[in-house]
């Protein structure tokens, strides 16, 4: 569905990717893990077409969306549904026009469907009647929420997840990713969830990759990243302060 072919990416002299390879089945539920600023919303944004790569390929059911122009690019992003860091909503639009963001863009559907739309969205993530109300009313969870309800909005094929849990309590966060496996599961999306968060990360996916000095160090199931033999994978999934990725951290 998703195939990321020696990708390379460079920042003012920083190179984020390189040589990087990454393929996503139809219908999985990825995982990607890696420490803050190891390049996982750079990642994700590659999918989506919103960075190109300096090098390399990124194939969307067969499709090299480095390679289309804009128009086509466009269409291409139709069936992706986002949840960006930090919900992102529009903090001067209300919950209807939030969640509705694109079925008001492109689409010329009457009001009325556009409403229903929202409301069986809403329903969704657990939440109704609150379509008048505005960003600044609502509490962070509720935010996650209303944003997981813009990403399902268009029905999307593809569904990307930037940090879900961040900046939430930690029983939101079960909640959230609940709610995330169940909507991956009830809607067959292909999904891609970013996050530094393993309890997330466990809960959520069918296959966990662990980003790392530009490459993907380890892809396996869960239960093949809990019993990992490689050092930084442990450290990371156990937060020991002692550890590889420490010490690489202390030389820069
Ligand atoms: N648009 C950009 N311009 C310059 N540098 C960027 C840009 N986006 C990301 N970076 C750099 O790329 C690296 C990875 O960033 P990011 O993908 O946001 O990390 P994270 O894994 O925390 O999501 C960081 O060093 C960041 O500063
Ligand atoms: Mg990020």
């Amino acid at each position: 569905m998703i195939e990321l072919k020696k990708i390379s990416k460079t920042f003012k002299g920083h190179k984020v990717l390189e040589d990087f390879d990454l393929k996503i089945n139809r219908g999985e539920s990825m995982v990607i893990i890696g420490c803050s600023g190891a390049g996982k919303s750079v990642l994700l944004k590659h999918m989506i077409g919103l960075m190109r790569p300096d090098v390399g390929s990124v194939s969307i059911e067969g499709t090299d969306i480095t390679q289309v122009d804009n128009k086509r690019l466009n269409k291409i992003r139709m069936d992706f549904g986002m949840l960006f860091q930090g919900a992102a909503l529009f903090d001067s639009l209300n919950v209807l026009e939030n969640v509705a963001f694109q079925l008001f863009e492109y689409t010329n559907k009457p009001l009325a469907e556009i409403e229903g739309r929202v409301a069986e969205c809403l329903k969704m993530v657990g939440l109704e009647n609150i379509e008048t109300v505005k960003p600044a009313e609502l509490s962070g969870g509720m935010k996650k929420r209303v944003g997981l309800a813009r990403a399902i909005c268009m029905s999307p094929k593809i569904i990307l997840f930037d940090e879900p849990t961040t900046g939430i309590d930690p029983v939101m966060g079960g909640v959230i990713n609940k709610l995330i496996r169940h909507l991956h599961n009830i809607l067959k999306t292909t999904s891609v969830t970013v996050t530094h968060d393993m309890t997330s990360a466990y809960e959520i996916a069918d296959r966990i990759a662990m980003l790392y000095d530009k490459r993907i160090i380890e892809i396996g199931t869960p239960e093949e990243i809990k019993n990992s033999r490689n050092s930084i994978v442990r450290q990371f999934i156990s937060g020991d302060p002692e550890g590889p990725l420490t010490n690489a951290a202390r030389r820069v």
